[in-house]
């Protein structure tokens, strides 16, 4: 479960306050899939890292369960996320220098997971992204949709409790963007998790449970 309330979010840029999130409260439940639309700018992507103690609020409190997140360090921060979070980036964020098969193991590595255990769960996940003949391949060389199941095989590969994606489907023709929805739903589904996605796609939106808009910084459930 995860819940905000009264969240605000300025960028204070010496002469300006931008507020960009005005005092926003909403809740996610278990099993739950949320989509957050709004047009280019209203802040989807700062809503979704602040959820996700990726960056931090102006004011306001997020609780992931029933801790919440502001008072925890930063070291437990990360703890946190990596146990009960997976987040894919609107902009992807994989490491260059390494293969495909090494990016998505990297959060099994960080949690020091025995190397067999790895190996098993890491070709099952490349197996579902259909990336099996990329696996060796180093980021650089893949397009931009290859990248992108990169990106969700390595946020998914821990069964978190919480997703977030942020324009999953950004890069993706339509039949790929049906599976990777379909993989999304299926690891929330079977895992029970929360699914939060923010997006321009109708299409995917019209599949979520739950819509809300961001508009002036406030949101409106649709
Ligand atoms: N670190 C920052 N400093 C100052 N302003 C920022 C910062 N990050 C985001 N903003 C501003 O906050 C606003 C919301 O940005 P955000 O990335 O959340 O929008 P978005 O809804 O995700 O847009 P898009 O659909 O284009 O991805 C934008 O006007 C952006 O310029
Ligand atoms: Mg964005």
């Amino acid at each position: 479960m995860i819940k905000c309330k009264n969240l605000n979010k300025n960028f204070d840029d010496g002469e300006n306050k931008n507020h960009i999130l005005k005092d926003i409260s909403l809740e996610v439940v278990s099993g739950d899939t949320l989509a957050i639309n709004g047009s280019s700018g209203s802040g989807k992507s700062t809503l979704l890292h602040i959820l996700s103690g990726l960056e931090n609020t102006s004011s306001g409190e997020i609780f992931i369960d029933d801790t919440n997140i502001s008072y925890l360090s930063e070291n437990e921060l990360c703890k946190l996320r990596l146990e009960k979070i997976g987040f894919i980036y609107q902009f992807h964020h994989l490491i260059k220098e390494l293969d495909v098969y090494e990016n998505i193991s990297l959060p099994l590595l960080v949690k020091k997971t025995e190397k067999g255990e790895i190996e098993k769960k890491v070709n099952e996940i490349i197996e579902k992204v259909s990336l099996n003949d990329r696996k060796n391949f180093q980021i650089d060389k893949l397009s931009g949709g290859e990248r992108q199941r990169v990106a969700i095989a390595r946020a998914i590969i821990n069964n978190p409790k919480i997703i977030f994606a942020d324009e999953p489907t950004g890069n993706l023709d339509s039949k790929n963007a049906k599976n990777v929805f379909s993989l999304l739903k299926d690891i929330a589904n079977s895992n029970n998790s929360s699914l939060i996605i923010a997006t321009h796609d109708n299409g995917l939106t019209k599949m979520l449970d739950k819509k809300i808009i961001i508009e002036n910084g406030s949101i409106h459930y649709v």
